[in-house]
């Protein structure tokens, strides 16, 4: 059997009351998971989720984190400050991040390494846009995002790392790249671990395929070979749908 995992990335969504009611209801119907179940909140909720999810099988993950220890960065969250509420994994280099916040494969490397060196797990996100696909450069983008975000990542650490593929086109728009189109690009993900690393740490590397999974898609996705688990937005905001991605 197959290592899972499935996160949520709640993105700019709920309130601390609404993420009491979600969590609520949500830990009771994945409790008897076998696939890891990580919810990745805003930094508002950290808190009160931390404690709710005490004793729960949710893990409890974050959706940025700063390459520096502290200083003079307005607006940004260190790894001691996420440590200290018993974060265990981190989403870097969000397609949204990229798009929108300036995010560079740069800065997706320092952060993911200080999450490394804090003992968090990264969930470091790769994808192509619709014109890269339509032009035959996968591979290309695929290959050099993920090469770049490795970089001076050492064989003990690219062992807490997880990587999603998310296809930009399909990311909250309804349209779900194919199960053959996932499980074929998720393979030049783990190849390009392979050139990096070694055999047994690219077949042990836990990608996540994200973009548009849903109840009615997670099956015939999840039984592609090479997908270890989701990257769910949209569909982790209401406990029902995402309780039935995790049980697929
Ligand atoms: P979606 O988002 O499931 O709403 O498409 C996935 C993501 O952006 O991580």
């Amino acid at each position: 059997m197959k290592n899972v995992i499935i996160a949520g990335n709640w993105k700019m969504n709920n309130t601390m009351a609404d993420t009491t009611k979600l969590l609520n209801e949500l830990k009771p119907l994945v409790k008897d998971a076998k696939a890891e179940v990580v919810v990745c909140v805003p930094y508002t909720n950290l808190y009160v989720a931390n404690e709710l999810l005490k004793g729960s099988n949710i893990k409890l993950g974050a959706e940025n984190v700063h390459w520096a220890d502290n200083g003079a960065f307005t607006g940004e969250i260190s790894a001691s400050m996420l440590k200290e509420l018993n974060v265990e994994y981190v989403i870097v280099g969000h397609s949204e991040r990229r798009q929108y916040f300036g995010e560079t494969d740069e800065t997706v490397n320092l952060r993911a390494k200080k999450a490394i060196d804090n003992g968090i797990k990264p969930i470091i996100c790769v994808g192509e846009t619709l014109e890269e696909r339509e032009t035959n450069q996968v591979e290309k983008v695929i290959v050099n995002q993920v090469t770049k975000a490795l970089d001076g990542i050492c064989e003990v650490g690219i062992k807490s790392v997880v990587i999603a593929y998310e296809p930009i086109w399909a990311i909250g728009t309804g349209k779900t790249a194919t199960a053959q189109e996932a499980n074929d690009t998720i393979k030049i993900v783990r190849d390009t671990v392979r050139k990096l690393y070694n055999d047994s740490i690219a077949d042990e590397l836990l990608i996540q395929y994200g973009g548009s999974m849903k109840p009615s898609n997670v099956k015939e996705l999840m039984a592609m070979k090479e997908i270890n688990g989701g990257l769910i937005g949209g569909a982790s905001l209401k406990a029902e749908d995402f309780s039935q991605i995790v049980k697929y």
